[in-house]
């Protein structure tokens, strides 16, 4: 806590918590974490409840509106869902202005920005209706755009939502079908997806979070809200651990490759970090690196790759950084990344699509904290000071004096 009288003068005083390390930023009822006890409650349900028993859309109507929805509430609302899955038409042409090369979460970035152009019946967000219907409509189209964002970037022809998959197989039909051929979605892959996009669903006031409730905070309508929580979710230190912790692990490569690796993560003159390690609230172990793992076990033991370099190079790196007194010491685990990379190469996606994956899991977190926040009848503009250490009033040196 600093005394900005001692320093500017001016009446007040204000913390200063760079990272916001302990600073909470508002009141939720949604997500609760015990980083010392590595625990994760949705509503206050267990993670590992949820990943088990219950399924994506389930979680989204939980996240969304507080309490597990009765049979018939939970037909309606994947009903609902279901019913906002295809894409305007015209939105095909804004997918092939990006490159083919982009990165796939450039163009998710772009296109869910542009929802603010194709769906403006659903910007006013002094409109209950309104928020309802932009929020059913976020949930509902992110994995239409993620697949078609994979689509275009892989020059294959776009594929229409199926309303007779569930939510987890429409996601799979649409990225791996291709016309010329039938493709059939295995449940387990379905039920491996489906894990996925629950164990990613919310996570409390994390960087992307945060910065959808600080960009709605100022009125911003919700598609811009959540393209700038997309945006935050691309850096490695955040959703694209998952691409760069698999860009790792094959630049590993093999098992006794690991020594050297642990070396350059503990050496502090090189940036290098073992990606896929350390959280900044789990501090004992990640919920949902433990579901995770088990379901990494199941789809490579269905898809035959037991046997798979990247996973046998993934558990001998764990083991060792475990058994290491330096990510002991600074209480570094594993973290949900570091296995639903595996997961996800495994069902063939490339490492592009991860964060787009995650991304689409993240929205109906990001929409059930914008909605809490509108509700709150303290919402404000969000508007953090700074510690000032430049110079203090000097006067204006003409050009030909400095
Ligand atoms: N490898 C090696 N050392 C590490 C790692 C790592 N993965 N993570 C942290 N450390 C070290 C730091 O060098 C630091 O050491 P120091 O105290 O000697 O300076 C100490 O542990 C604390 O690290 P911070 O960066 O201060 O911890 P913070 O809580 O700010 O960061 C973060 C958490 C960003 C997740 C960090 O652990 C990291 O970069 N991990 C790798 C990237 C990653 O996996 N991110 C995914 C996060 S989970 C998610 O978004 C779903």
């Amino acid at each position: 806590v600093l005394d900005i009288r001692k320093l500017y003068g001016q009446a007040g005083v204000f913390t200063y918590d760079p990272g916001f390390t302990s600073t909470a930023s508002c009141d939720s009822t949604i997500t609760f974490i015990d980083g010392d006890k590595g625990e994760l409650l949705h509503r206050g349900y267990p993670i590992d409840q949820l990943a088990e028993k219950s399924h994506y859309l389930e979680v989204c109507y939980l996240l969304l509106y507080g309490e597990l929805p009765s049979a018939a509430e939970l037909e309606k609302f994947e009903n609902t869902i279901t019913r906002h899955t295809m894409l305007h038409e015209q939105m095909q042409y804004f997918f092939r202005g990006f490159r083919r090369d982009a990165h796939p979460m450039a163009t998710m970035v772009g296109v869910v920005g542009a929802m603010s152009a194709f769906y403006h019946d659903s910007t006013d967000i002094a409109d209950p209706h309104q928020r309802e219907i932009a929020s059913h409509r976020l949930i509902a189209k992110m994995p239409t755009i993620a697949a078609w964002a994979y689509k275009y970037s892989i020059g294959q022809p776009f594929v229409y939502p199926r309303n007779d998959l569930s939510y987890a197989a429409n996601f799979l039909h649409m990225c791996f079908s291709v016309p010329a051929e039938d493709y059939h979605v295995d449940p387990i892959l379905s039920r491996a997806m489906d894990r996925i996009f629950t164990l990613h669903a919310d996570h409390e006031q994390n960087a992307s979070t945060s910065t959808v409730r600080l960009a709605s905070s100022s009125g911003a309508n919700p598609f811009a809200c959540i393209a700038a929580g997309i945006a935050c979710l691309w850096g490695p230190a955040h959703g694209g651990a998952n691409q760069a912790c698999l860009e790792m692990l094959k630049e590993i490569g093999t098992p006794d490759k690991i020594p050297e690796y642990i070396a350059r993560a503990k050496d502090k003159n090189d940036p290098f970090r073992l990606m896929g390690f350390g959280h900044r609230v789990y501090k004992n172990h990640d919920p949902r690196a433990t579901v995770m793992k088990k379901s990494a076990d199941e789809v490579l033991d269905l898809l035959g790759v037991e046997n798979n370099p990247i996973l046998a190079t993934a558990k001998a790196l764990e083991e060792a950084a475990l058994k290491d007194d330096y990510f002991a010491e600074k209480k570094l685990f594993p973290n949900v990344d570091f296995y639903s990379g595996i997961i996800l190469e495994a069902m063939g996606f490339p490492t592009s699509m991860f964060t787009p994956i995650f991304a689409l899991s993240r929205t109906v977190g990001w929409v059930s904290q914008w909605k809490e926040m509108l509700n709150d009848p303290q919402n404000k503009i969000g508007r953090p000071r700074q510690l000032y250490l430049g110079s203090t009033t000097r006067d204006y040196t003409d050009i030909e004096n400095r």
